[in-house]
């Protein structure tokens, strides 16, 4: 009855894994598609390559990230050249190999940074170019301020300086221009030349001497020092950026023919530490000189969902005095604190999906490996099952089958022993009794006959005869008074003598009487 109920379990269990298989791997797959489901991987991954890593680009970074908020289906990936164009460009061609759906590069220099550009264009990427130029037009999107505008505004101040005194020498400026081979210092000083009248030859009452600070602070402490000390003469300093207007602010306080005199220095870019430098007075203005990351990441959102966009866009500037920049720093700290509270936002968040999902592939990867066992210990019972059932059908029941027919031919044979000692037992003074009769008196033919004696008795029929007729002489032999010859006839022996030898073959010894 359990070997049948076991049978029959399997059997559902069987039919239901074949029905099922399908239906339970399809629900795996969706396990771990919910476990993948959980936060969905931006689709568009888009390679950021930074010229520099100073406070501007800082905060234009911070712009991207805040305007990507509003697009989850992007990823940023920014790898900073330090200022080196051969490293910016490995960068790129790393982000060409990665594949990646945009690229947005600040080139370190115009005509190096070109190469690197052109071949993830080619290459089919969307490249948009921020702030800085690179030559040529192959890419996609342009974002920056307008540099040839700066470099007029400074020529203005320039220009305002000059006028504030009365003055009957040349007016000296000394500017600090930016890495040369990019094209904010090209344009700034082309803008400031033109501005200043220069455009048409040289002008006797303004004269510009220009030093190299390449965007850097310290360069331009260094540069801004060497000057002063073998020219001494200066009336106003321009520097391409706010930090190389700290760095000249810093060497004309340390110099020593300065000590004590006011020089004018103007800054671009109004970024943090220029606002504060107008503030304290170290230096007297800037330039907004905008990075708008927002505008990048929207152009970049536009160009990678196919929506039209605007292939140039030239940022606004404008003058910041001590009287802009007070107000202009508060914002400045604002937008820092919205930038510390977006990163820690920003890693809370990634590192609660990542809990989630790390918790998520543990439970399904727990459950999948419960669902396998058990379809493995399911395997295995069905298996065992069906071995056992092949087991008893093939080999026990044959045996089964074989030990009933043994038992009932034994039987059969019994009987038929029985039969025949009645027979035999019945005649034996019958001198009538032998095989014909045999076989007639238990209705087989002779054959049967033989056969079937042989098996049973282990002798033919006549040995029988003769073995049960010695049995019966030797007990009349033993239980009456009759003699050997008297025994020999009842029992139908041919002779006397006949009998002798027979009982001698069979006893081992002579007939004796009692
Ligand atoms: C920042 C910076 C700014 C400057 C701009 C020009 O890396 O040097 O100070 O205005 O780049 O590209």
């Amino acid at each position: 009855m359990s070997f049948f109920c076991c049978t029959f379990a399997g059997g559902i269990i069987t039919g239901i894994m074949n029905t099922q298989r399908r239906t339970f791997f399809l629900f795996l797959a969706l396990l771990f598609l919910w476990s993948g489901c959980i936060h969905r991987e931006p689709q568009y991954r888009i390679g950021v390559s930074q010229c520099l890593d100073d406070a501007w680009r800082q905060k234009m970074n911070y712009e991207m990230e805040r305007e990507l908020l509003l697009h989850p289906e992007m990823s940023l990936n920014t790898r900073i050249a330090y200022g080196s164009n051969e490293l910016q460009c490995a960068q790129i061609d790393s982000f060409i190999l990665e594949r990646v759906d945009l690229l947005i590069v600040s080139p370190n220099e115009a005509e190096n940074v070109k190469p690197a550009v052109t071949r993830a264009y080619r290459a089919g990427i969307p490249v948009i170019v921020a702030d800085r130029r690179v030559t040529g037009d192959e890419w996609t999107a342009f974002i920056g301020g307008d540099n040839y505008k700066v470099g007029q505004l400074m020529a203005e101040w320039i220009k305002g300086q000059r006028d504030k005194g009365q003055r009957t020498t040349v007016f000296t400026v000394l500017e600090v221009a930016g890495l040369p081979g990019s094209t904010p210092a090209t344009l700034r000083h082309k803008g400031m030349m033109e501005g200043l009248g220069y455009g048409e030859g040289m002008r006797d009452d303004i004269t510009v001497k220009t030093v190299m600070g390449s965007w850097f602070r310290e360069n331009a402490f260094t540069v801004v020092s060497e000057y002063l000390e073998d020219h001494g003469d200066v009336d106003v300093i321009v520097a391409h950026n706010d930090l190389m207007a700290i760095g000249a602010a810093e060497a004309v306080s340390k110099s020593a023919s300065y000590q004590g005199r006011h020089i004018p220095i103007m800054g671009v870019d109004g970024i943090k530490p220029g606002l504060q430098a107008i503030v304290e007075g170290k230096i007297d203005c800037s330039a907004t000189y905008s990075s708008h990351g927002d505008m990048v990441i929207a152009t970049a959102a536009q160009i990678l969902h196919g929506e039209p966009y605007k292939r140039d866009t030239v940022l606004e500037t404008t003058m910041i005095d001590a009287t802009a920049a007070y107000p202009m720093l508060g914002q400045y700290d604002a937008i820092m604190r919205d930038l510390e509270t977006l990163h820690i936002v920003k890693t809370q968040t990634e590192s609660k999906w990542k809990q989630l999902r790390t918790g998520r592939i543990l439970l399904v990867a727990g459950i999948a490996v419960f669902f396998c066992l058990f379809l493995l210990a399911l395997t295995y019972i069905i298996f065992r099952q069906r071995n056992l059932q092949r087991e008893i059908s093939n080999e026990i029941l044959p045996q089964l089958e074989d030990m009933q027919e043994a038992i009932l031919l034994s039987r059969k044979d019994e009987a038929f022993a029985q039969r025949l000692r009645q027979v035999v037992e019945a005649h034996l003074s019958d001198p009538n009794l032998n095989v014909e009769y045999l076989s007639s008196m238990l209705q087989l033919s002779r054959t049967q006959l033989f056969r079937r004696v042989k098996a049973v008795t282990g002798k033919g029929p006549l040995d029988y005869i003769r073995e049960r007729r010695l049995i019966r002489a030797d007990q009349l032999l033993h239980t009456t008074d009759m003699t050997v010859q008297q025994v020999s006839l009842e029992l139908c022996f041919s002779s006397p003598g006949y009998f002798t030898k027979c009982y001698k073959d069979y006893f081992g010894h002579l007939p004796s009487v009692r």
